[in-house]
């Protein structure tokens, strides 16, 4: 008898089609609106393997619905929605997708330098709202990249290509991460610094640490008042890292240049949120990874893990 698979949401038929050789598969039949919780509990009453995005929460409570689960696949890195813990005190094996998203989330930390630094989406809206009457000056003005210091907080496989990429506009790279990377040091010069020098020095911020319970709440108005009043920060990683009112509030108050955020606490970011008030917030809708050729290699990364587990093999890029 085939195993049982539920996916969580429509993906590409010719991603799912392949793996009916091995699974009786289940999907909710939505490409962009969240399963409702009531239903995807229902549906894991008697599923095996259980294939999520990042907006499902796979936590205690499904678990206590799921009693034959033995592999939770996610389509992301970061893996936050899942409580880790809870699977291995059952037994289940979660895999994520390392790796393969690595440059292009990093391609879009450097989009959101040169879109906040740069005012970019601030100034196509002065053009398309008809404000561009003369060239002057003043107009527009925004701040340097090349040449700035850049603090990357979370040296991990994107913090790095992140510095690399710095590297290509001559900027000062210092970083914070829990473990030294004294290679990389060696190799391409970046610096050590504690979390506040890094805050105080660096002219951009950028942070690329996973979100646990060590990193929520990591920058919150104590952390911004330390940082330079013309500096910008930039979020490519989880949401509750930052603390949103306390960004807010030093963004109004002038005490920061500007934010880049492309991920937030509560997703999506309700439209009325105080932040999007604001000028100097380029906001995006969680699209780090949203390459089309990132995107399939994601896919595949999940289908061989599932592919594997099919056939009674070894699973890889296992997360537990
Ligand atoms: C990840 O992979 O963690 C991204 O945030 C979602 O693709």
């Amino acid at each position: 008898m085939k195993k049982k698979l539920f996916i969580t949401r429509k993906f590409p038929t010719h991603i799912v089609e392949p793996l009916q050789e091995y699974y009786e598969i289940e999907q909710w039949e939505e490409e962009e609106e969240v399963i409702p919780r009531d239903k995807l509990l229902s549906a894991v009453t008697d599923c095996e393997v259980l294939w999520v995005t990042i907006a499902d929460q796979v936590d205690e409570e499904l678990l206590s619905h799921a009693p034959i689960l033995k592999l939770v696949t996610n389509l992301a890195v970061g893996f936050n929605n899942i409580d880790v813990k809870a699977l291995r005190k059952r037994g289940i094996m979660a895999t994520n997708t390392p790796g393969v998203l690595t440059n292009t989330t990093a391609d879009l930390v450097f989009g959101l330098l040169l879109a906040t630094a740069r005012r970019i989406p601030e100034s196509e809206r002065y053009l398309r709202e008809g404000k561009w009457k003369s060239w002057y000056p003043m107009q527009l003005v925004g701040k340097d990249v090349s040449g700035a210091t850049i603090g990357i907080i979370g040296m991990g496989r994107i913090g790095q290509v992140v510095a690399r990429r710095a590297k290509g506009f001559d900027m000062k790279i210092l970083y914070n991460n829990r473990r030294r990377r004294h290679e990389a040091e060696e190799m391409y010069g970046f610096k050590y610094a504690s979390l506040e020098e890094l805050l105080k020095q660096s002219d951009f911020v950028v942070i690329m640490t996973p979100y646990n319970s060590d990193t929520v709440g990591l920058i919150g108005a104590e952390e911004l008042a330390l940082m330079k009043d013309d500096a910008v920060l930039i979020n490519a990683s989880r949401g509750g890292i930052i603390d949103e009112d306390a960004l807010y509030h030093t963004l109004k108050n002038g005490k920061l240049w500007a934010a880049g955020l492309d991920v937030f606490e509560h997703e999506p970011i309700a439209l009325d949120h105080p932040l999007l008030t604001l000028p100097n917030v380029v906001a995006l809708p969680h699209i780090g990874s949203a390459s089309l050729e990132t995107r399939m290699a994601m896919f595949m990364l999940n289908v061989k893990a599932l592919t594997a587990y099919g056939q009674d093999k070894a699973v890889s890029n296992r997360i537990d």
